[in-house]
């Protein structure tokens, strides 16, 4: 199976690898796995007056998971945590054009980031 261009380029130079702070208030992590083949991602946000300012991520995955990853960082930052909650695995998965077999790689990154952000309002009190 053929990666498309955008998944190689995510892969070999990804974007805001890396890790924040877990135990500052600003900082909301998420962790998930696929159970489809046990691949794991790590995805942080810092949030400043509801604004994703800085976004890293770690994940121990294929080349679809790490370029889904790497994508997201790129999108949040910048956004309103209401607007990185409405991103769909399927908009991730068209704009790396991903196969079906490839899907759930996709899911991973839009698990991440909703619990990334649910983490973030766990911490300030947010009821849902
Ligand atoms: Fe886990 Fe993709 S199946 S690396
Ligand atoms: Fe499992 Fe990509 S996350 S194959």
């Amino acid at each position: 199976m053929a990666y498309s261009d955008k998944v190689i380029d995510h892969y070999e130079n990804p974007r805001n690898v890396g890790s924040l702070d877990k135990s500052e208030d600003e900082v909301g992590t998420g962790i998930v796995g696929a159970p489809a083949c046990g691949d794991v991602m790590k995805l942080q946000i810092r949030v400043e007056d509801d604004v994703i300012t800085d976004a890293k991520f770690k994940t121990y995955g294929c080349g679809s998971a790490i370029a889904s990853s790497s994508l997201v960082t790129e999108w949040v930052k910048g956004m309103k945590i209401g607007d990185a909650m409405q991103i769909k695995n399927s908009q991730i998965a068209e704009e790396l054009s991903l196969p079906p077999v490839k899907i759930h790689c996709s899911v991973l990154a839009e698990d991440a980031i909703k619990a990334a952000i649910a983490d973030y309002q766990k911490k300030h009190g947010a009821s849902e």
